[in-house]
């Protein structure tokens, strides 16, 4: 079959399309013919030497979606021929409030769905939900497991709740929006693009602010009054802001640092403010069932910035590494 291969970690995107053997589906596993795959910020980390436990080689790649064409021997809830999409998470353990020490993510240092066919554990492949076209569904995995625990299991948005979401291009960031959007919170954005900003308007966010006007801060509480909830992916000199613009009692959920660790933290004022801090990392087998029964309630539609072929995902990720699309790239692999 064919498959993207990461050769080495000393050069950036040392990628190559490679033929390699095709995967068997051992017990509890199974085998899926991939229709589409999508890319995420983990993929550029790995591809370009920045992730820690790199194996090569290695077929990168975390979310996709295909049809089931083999079963291991004690398969028994899946069958041949399902439509299903892949909770890219693997061995999460019992404990719904945190990870396990097993807890690993597709495409490393598993391989993984940049490739045209993977084999998983049969737990976990889903239904792929009706209303999803193969890329839609193969575009919402990882981000949209990511912003459901953080917005719904960590955030714990409530309706009429004021929910602000840094950086509107990104991958997660647009179910952020669609999500809190769906629970009736009054979402905010920033965005480094008017067009990205007018994007996220359309979504349903009430305003948007461009975060490189050294003003945002202030335009932002005009706007809005404060946050009660900050949905962080940023991290950075930008993280102070974040403390600023919420509310007594408020609270901010972490889920990455595209731009680095936070200096200069402002304690005291997070302190005084009573301002609750929580970190939070892609989800449990029910944050990712409970977050396909959301996007099938309310109809939820993945947006995709841009489509890429197989053979093209080394360009496809250097799109992602510069900011150009608003929402998921999308590889398509098989009709
Ligand atoms: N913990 C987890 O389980 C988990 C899961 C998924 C992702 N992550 C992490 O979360 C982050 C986002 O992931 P992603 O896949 O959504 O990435 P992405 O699609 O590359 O989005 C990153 C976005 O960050 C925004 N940004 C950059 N600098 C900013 C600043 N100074 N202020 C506000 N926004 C800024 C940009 O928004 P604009 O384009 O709008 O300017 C960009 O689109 C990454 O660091 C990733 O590693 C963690």
């Amino acid at each position: 079959m064919k498959a993207i291969v990461l050769n080495n970690v000393e050069d950036n995107y040392n990628l190559s399309i490679q033929d390699v053997q095709k995967p068997v589906a051992n017990a509890g596993e199974v085998v899926v013919k991939l229709k589409a795959a999508a890319l995420n910020r983990r993929d550029v980390m790995i591809a370009s030497g920045n992730y820690p436990g790199t194996e090569v080689p290695k077929i990168i790649g975390s979310d996709g979606a295909g049809e089931v064409v083999s079963i291991g021997n004690d398969v028994t809830d899946v069958s041949v021929g399902a439509k299903v999409i892949i909770n890219p998470g693997l061995n999460w353990g019992n404990n719904p409030n945190v990870k396990s020490a097993a807890f690993t993510i597709l495409g490393m240092p598993v391989d993984g769905t940049f490739a045209e066919f993977i084999k998983i554990p049969a737990e976990n492949v889903y239904p792929k939900p009706q209303h999803l076209s193969w890329e839609e569904a193969a575009a919402l995995p990882l981000s949209g497991l990511t912003g459901y625990r953080a917005l719904i299991t960590k955030g714990n948005v409530q309706a009429n709740e004021n929910v602000f979401i840094p950086g509107a291009g990104g991958g997660v960031a647009t179910y952020l929006i669609q999500f809190a959007k769906a629970l009736n919170a009054n979402v905010y954005v920033s965005s480094s693009q008017q067009e990205k900003i007018d994007c996220a308007l359309k979504l349903g966010a009430q305003s948007g602010v461009n975060y490189k006007d050294a003003d945002w801060e202030t335009k932002l509480l005009d706007q809005s009054q404060g946050m009660d909830l900050t949905i962080d992916s940023v991290g950075g000199e930008s993280f102070k802001s974040f403390i600023n613009i919420g509310k007594l009692g408020s609270r901010i959920v972490s889920f990455g640092a595209t731009r680095g660790p936070v200096p200069n933290l402002l304690l005291p004022t997070m302190t005084l403010k009573e301002i609750t801090l929580l970190g939070s990392t892609m989800g449990s087998p029910n944050d990712f069932k409970n977050m396909i029964d959301l996007v099938e309630q309310h109809q939820i539609k993945p947006v995709i910035g841009s489509r890429y072929n197989l053979e093209e995902t080394p360009e496809a990720l250097k799109a992602l590494t510069h900011g150009e699309n608003f929402g998921k790239i999308v590889i398509r692999i098989s009709e």
